[in-house]
């Protein structure tokens, strides 16, 4: 009980600073690093410690420390909520949904009021928020959503129909004039809810080039087979995803479109334009379009604006980025346990089903990033400094 006051009272003066956003830090309680923390955690490898032993408040669960997107991720939380004087941790799950349980289990075992999770894998993760709101812990799920479950709090996430709208009509609009132009497709990890919403964004947008004859589906027999539908199930989704999905991994990513160049034949090389569903994947895959002596030129997307893609988009390898300001996302999500500590209901702008429940959701917008606004969006921004790239003008 007065734990629960303190941390009212913490989160109350942590909500007006970030409203007043002055940054300043609360001092009432200290944030300690504690390698007791780490090692109650499982593996020194899988956790990320700056929490107060035994005594936790809000713990986070994110997928891998392998892609830069969710360091970044991690990077906001500790800062945040550091600065708020909020005992926190960070657990990686690392790519197992037996890991990611352990971690809520964990994070559990030390009192946390709020558990804010992006999925490794949307629908095993239900069992694991289950188990934490049984303890009476509220559930935010980030960025990715949870299915099959009403042990979901509130969901907070980017515009992900809009980030695969971006990338489709980014193509479009860069495409080499004419028809019949090669579309090759990827897609990200069938296990996480948003790689479909990102297809359907893109889907929504190149199904009407495909159908008018403009593009030619290069990699996917599945998508062939529904090129005429303008909306696609679930279902039928996951057929081209299932033929298409890069889980989410360099090295699938890699790999996939070597296979798909050693089989495309010569009217499926020269300018072609790609689908690349993230960062990491994209630059893999443009590595591979860029040996393919018979590919003239190629276009490709990506996501997550990850340093080493920026770099690629200013020195002319993968065309555009869609920028998900993780410190937008992340303060969002600490707002909304902020509210619920308080006893208020966190503003929410739109609502997700995720199956079983239409979840509360709040969206943050996204930005589309090419080589012209480099500058503007992400160093003028803060994101990044300058000093992390070369070539930027
Ligand atoms: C995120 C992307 C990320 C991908 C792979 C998605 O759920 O929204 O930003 O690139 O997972 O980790």
């Amino acid at each position: 009980m007065k734990k629960k006051l303190l941390s009212l009272i913490l989160v109350a003066s942590m909500a007006a600073s970030m409203l007043a956003g002055c940054g300043s830090k609360d001092t009432t309680e200290t944030v300690n690093d504690t390698p007791a923390a780490e090692e109650a955690a499982g593996s020194e490898d899988a956790a990320d410690s700056n929490a107060s032993s035994g005594n936790l408040q809000v713990g986070i669960v994110l997928p891998t420390k392998d892609e830069p997107r969710w360091l970044q991720d991690q990077a906001q939380f500790e800062s945040i909520l550091g600065d708020a004087g909020f005992t926190n941790q960070v657990l990686f799950s690392q790519g197992s949904s037996a890991t990611e349980r352990t971690n809520v289990e964990t994070l559990v075992s030390q009192g946390i009021d709020v558990l804010i999770i992006c999925a490794q894998d949307a629908a095993a993760a239900a069992a694991a928020v289950e188990e934490a709101k049984a303890e009476g812990v509220t559930v935010i799920a980030y960025d990715r959503l949870i299915t099959g479950t009403d042990a979901v709090d509130y969901y907070v996430t980017f515009d992900s129909f809009s980030v695969g709208a971006a990338q489709g009509q980014y193509l479009i609009d860069n495409a080499p004039a004419g028809s019949g132009i090669p579309l090759y497709l990827y897609a990200g990890a069938a296990t996480d809810n948003n790689a479909f919403i990102f297809f359907e964004g893109a889907w929504s947008v190149l199904q009407p080039k495909i159908a008018d004859g403009t593009f030619v589906i290069a990699n996917s027999s599945e998508a062939v087979a529904l090129q005429d539908k303008a909306e696609l199930t679930r279902d039928e989704e996951a057929t081209i995803i299932g033929q298409v999905t890069t889980d989410w991994d360099f090295n699938v990513a890699k790999s996939k479109a070597e296979a798909h160049l050693t089989a495309a034949s010569a009217d499926m090389k020269g300018d072609v334009v790609v689908l690349g569903p993230n960062d990491g994947t994209a630059r893999s895959i443009a590595d591979v379009f860029a040996t393919d002596k018979d590919i003239t030129s190629y276009i490709i997307t990506g996501q997550d604006a990850e340093i080493a893609s920026v770099q690629y988009v200013i020195d002319g390898k993968q065309s555009m980025t869609v920028f998900k300001d993780t410190r937008t996302l992340a303060a969002d999500s600490v707002a909304m346990a902020v509210s619920v500590l308080n006893g208020e209901t966190p503003t929410t702008d739109s609502t997700y089903d995720n199956g079983v429940i239409e979840v509360p959701s709040k969206q943050t917008d996204i930005v589309v990033v090419t080589q012209d606004n480099v500058k503007s969006a992400l160093i003028d921004s803060e994101y990044y400094d300058a000093s992390e790239f070369t070539g930027l003008e």
